[in-house]
């Protein structure tokens, strides 16, 4: 990837950089140190939206790391995937700095009413995965949709 930005002559501030952290790098220090290695391999001096990608192990020691990150401005926008809708608003009342973004999968076969509902009230943005539902359901075809 960060071979492909740089071929492709694009400059840097106009590509949206996200990247996850996977759960064995969660805990502070696995964090920040996964992070840098994600610079690292994206040829990059800062990434735009970095999310933890589940909601398992320590996920409060990661969020730490993305915090700091964040107001060291190696991160521009720090969030979570794939916390269901309780874990979200815990996310939200319990940490320093909230998640910015929220990411789900959403799609027409999977519209998330009520994650969208508590993202809208503690301002948190809702972002899919899986838009088209991954090619699956015919959606544009779909007649019923
Ligand atoms: N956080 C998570 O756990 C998680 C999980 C999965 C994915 N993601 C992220 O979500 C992003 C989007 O994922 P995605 O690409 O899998 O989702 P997607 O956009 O829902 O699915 C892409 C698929 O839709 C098909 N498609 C696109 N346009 C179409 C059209 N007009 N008619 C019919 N089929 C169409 C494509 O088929 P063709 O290939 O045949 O064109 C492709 O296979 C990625 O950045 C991915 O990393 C996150």
């Amino acid at each position: 990837m960060g071979s492909a930005i740089k071929k492709s002559g694009i400059s840097r501030e106009e590509i949206f950089l996200t990247t996850k952290v996977w759960i064995e790098h969660y805990g502070y220090e696995n964090t920040r140190q996964s992070v840098f290695e994600s610079m690292k391999k994206l040829q990059t001096e800062y990434l735009d939206l970095v999310l933890l990608h589940q909601p398992f192990g320590d996920t409060y020691g990661a969020w730490r790391a993305l915090e700091d990150l964040y107001e060291e401005g190696k991160i521009r926008a720090i969030g979570i995937s794939n916390f269901y809708v309780d874990r979200m608003v815990e996310f939200v009342n319990f940490n320093r700095i909230k998640p910015m973004i929220t990411q789900m999968e959403v799609h027409i076969f999977n519209q998330q009413k009520q994650l969208k509902e508590y993202a809208d009230k503690y301002n948190v943005q809702l972002e899919a995965w899986a838009p088209f539902g991954e090619g699956r359901g015919n959606t544009f075809n779909n007649e019923v949709m």
